[in-house]
């Protein structure tokens, strides 16, 4: 997590280090830090800034500072592994003389650090990060030489870490290394100046050509000119505009990204429902040729969107089809077989655990496909294929158009091996794309759903739990919508198959207990039903999502008509997003950045 920036140039410095750091506040916002300096002031003072909890409390504190000539600087804003959120363990990190930022997590900083302050190293912060700082000072008092003492710093660390470095003992320089999480280092426009960002956002308008790094791969900026340690680097350029997100009028970017799911998803479906076939230009029939199996592999709302399309691959292409939490799968010594086909699904690209898991997989000789959001990002580099859900930028932290667009290219790709496997009738598949071209319909946020979550948020700001509940894919859908609600509200909630209920959880029931029965008409209607029975036998409050009224629903969401499970399952699907944010709305919380969490998890 977190985001990182680094500059040198004549431009403003702190302006382009806050500016950048905005940009990338979404990867993390338990703090921010600055730290600064004018290499050609003869002593070299860096300054620094550090300010807990949003990036407007850096930008307070820093509305001084920006009116100084500073020419060098590294920015951080950070998502706490190791340490509590507080500004002592605020990035940059000091030693006598130097500064880190740092993404990642040093595994072995217990004993890094235990053998440093036996050599007298003062530390002042509880994170990981500081070892780096202190033992680069380690090998410089030693040798005097920083560039040695940086690449041997980097020699003793293990985990992940993306790294930039600055020391008073070559104030011109800006040492970096990529390790796990992103880095990006670019040449500026202008002569002797050189950014970096953890992601393109920063960057774009502002850098010539970049080098997205990777693993592995480090050097030095002297004065501007960008020297690497080896040869594993690539020179590319960036897009050419910005996707600047902005709230448009929505109090939230949740909000409005829920609004924009029916206009998206038109996008990702663009040239991809072609002479009544699914088509995508970034593979071909030969993906699935010698395959028996498909594995699917990711993280939180883009496991669901996994576990959503495995009941389709199964159902519609008659393909084997498991689903696994990415950071489980990496430590069981999985058994991969080369008839596997391995998809990863992620919005950002960078989930480390995903990302690992995308690799174990490559190394294993499978056939790799990543479906995902941002293209140019780890894992678009690294998998054999990718096919790009086309959402545009998702701010909020709690992913709502990012799992729909997964979950149609994930839906048109089970129709699209359906076809190359002929386990599809000419009719069903006429039947399949008709639903697919409604989809845009089915997101639409109605007036008349919208006001009903917001009426009925009131009634649940309390109570010892919710279940949401649903069959078939209703169940992945029930787990989103306990995933939102739990992020948002912070309140417990749980996902669970229906028919499970009854083996267990229904221990639970009583009035306090709320259950949000997911009710599609065209899909095991009879049978979810039962259950909800059950549930209200017990006397649970009972709030249905369903086209069809239910005479033992204590709340109902009505939602339309659709002839096509999948129809219902998006229209559901907003429900539930809208419910949650209502929720938390009324509980006073920060919906587009909750606490505890961060877009983009790059550390395990
Ligand atoms: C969703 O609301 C989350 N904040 C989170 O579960 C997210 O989906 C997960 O971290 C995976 O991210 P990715 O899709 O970028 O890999
Ligand atoms: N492990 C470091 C910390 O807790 C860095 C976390 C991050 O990537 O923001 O400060």
């Amino acid at each position: 997590m977190c985001g990182i920036v680094g500059y040198v140039g004549k431009k403003n410095t702190v302006e382009f280090l806050l500016n950048g750091l905005k940009e990338l506040e979404y990867r993390g916002y338990d703090s921010a830090g600055i730290a600064v300096l004018n290499e050609k002031n003869s002593d070299s003072n860096i300054e620094v800034y550090k300010a807990l909890g949003k990036l407007v409390n850096l930008e307070e504190k820093t509305s001084e500072a920006i009116k100084n000539d500073f020419n060098l600087g590294i920015g951080h804003t950070r998502w706490a592994t190791h340490g509590k959120p507080t500004e002592l363990n605020a990035h940059p990190h000091l030693g006598e003389y130097s500064y880190v930022v740092h993404n990642g997590i040093i595994e072995n900083y217990k004993e890094l650090k235990d053998e440093l302050m036996q050599k007298g190293h003062k530390f002042v912060s509880q994170t990981d990060t500081e070892v780096i700082v202190h033992l680069f000072e380690n090998f410089n008092n030693q040798l005097n030489d920083p560039t040695i003492a940086f690449k041997k710093t980097i020699e003793n660390l293990e985990g992940a870490f993306s790294i930039l470095l600055i020391s008073k003992a070559d104030p011109s320089k800006i040492f970096f290394f990529k390790h796990g999480s992103p880095l990006i280092v670019a040449k500026g426009k202008d002569e002797g100046e050189a950014l970096f960002a953890s992601s393109d956002a920063p960057l774009i308008g502002l850098a010539g050509d970049v080098v997205y790094l990777e693993d592995g791969v480090g050097g030095v900026v002297t004065n501007g000119e960008i020297e690497f340690f080896s040869d594993d680097y690539k020179w590319s350029t960036l897009p050419a505009s910005k996707q600047y997100a902005q709230k448009d009028g929505y109090r939230f970017f949740m909000e409005k990204e829920i609004h924009e799911q029916s206009t998206v998803v038109v996008d990702t479906m663009m040239g991809r429902i072609k002479d009544n076939a699914i088509n995508f230009d970034e593979i071909d029939e030969s993906i699935i040729e010698g395959i028996n199996e498909i594995k699917i592999c990711a993280c939180g709302t883009s496991y669901h969107a996994g576990l959503t399309a495995s009941y389709l691959f199964e159902r519609l292409s008659k393909v084997k089809c498991n689903v696994e939490i990415a950071s489980e799968f990496r430590y069981k010594e999985p058994l991969l077989t080369k008839d596997t086909l391995f998809i990863v699904i992620s919005q950002s690209g960078e989930t480390a655990d995903t990302l690992e898991a995308l690799k174990m997989a490559k190394e294993a000789g499978l056939k790799t496909l990543v479906v995902c959001n941002v293209d140019n990002s780890s894992m678009t580099r690294t998998a054999d294929f990718s096919i790009l859900t086309r959402a545009g930028i998702e701010k909020g932290v709690a992913s709502t158009k990012a799992f729909t667009t997964q979950t149609v290219v994930l839906w048109m790709l089970a129709l699209y091996f359906a076809k190359a496997k002929n386990t599809i009738s000419e009719n069903k598949m006429q039947e399949e794309l008709h639903a697919l071209r409604e989809v845009p319909k089915s997101l639409v946020v109605y007036d008349f759903i919208h006001e009903k979550c917001k009426r009925l948020s009131k009634r649940y700001l309390h109570g010892h739990g919710f279940f949401f509940i649903g069959r078939d894919v209703f169940y992945p859908l029930a787990l989103e919508g306990a995933l939102k609600l739990k992020e948002i509200s912070y309140l417990h909630a749980e996902g669970y198959p229906a028919g499970e209920m009854k083996h267990g959880p229904i221990a639970l029931a009583d009035p306090e207990l709320f259950t949000i029965a997911l009710m599609p008409e065209n899909l095991l209607y009879d049978k979810i039903k039962s259950n909800v029975e059950e549930l209200s036998a017990r006397d649970s409050t009972i709030c249905t999502i369903s086209p069809i009224p239910f005479e033992l629903s204590d709340d109902y969401i009505r939602t339309n008509k659709f002839d096509h499970y999948m129809l219902e399952f998006f229209e559901m699907l907003v429900a539930v997003q809208l419910l949650s944010m209502e929720i938390s709305v009324r509980l006073g919380n920060d919906v587009d950045m909750p606490r505890n969490l961060a877009k983009s998890v790059t550390v395990e």
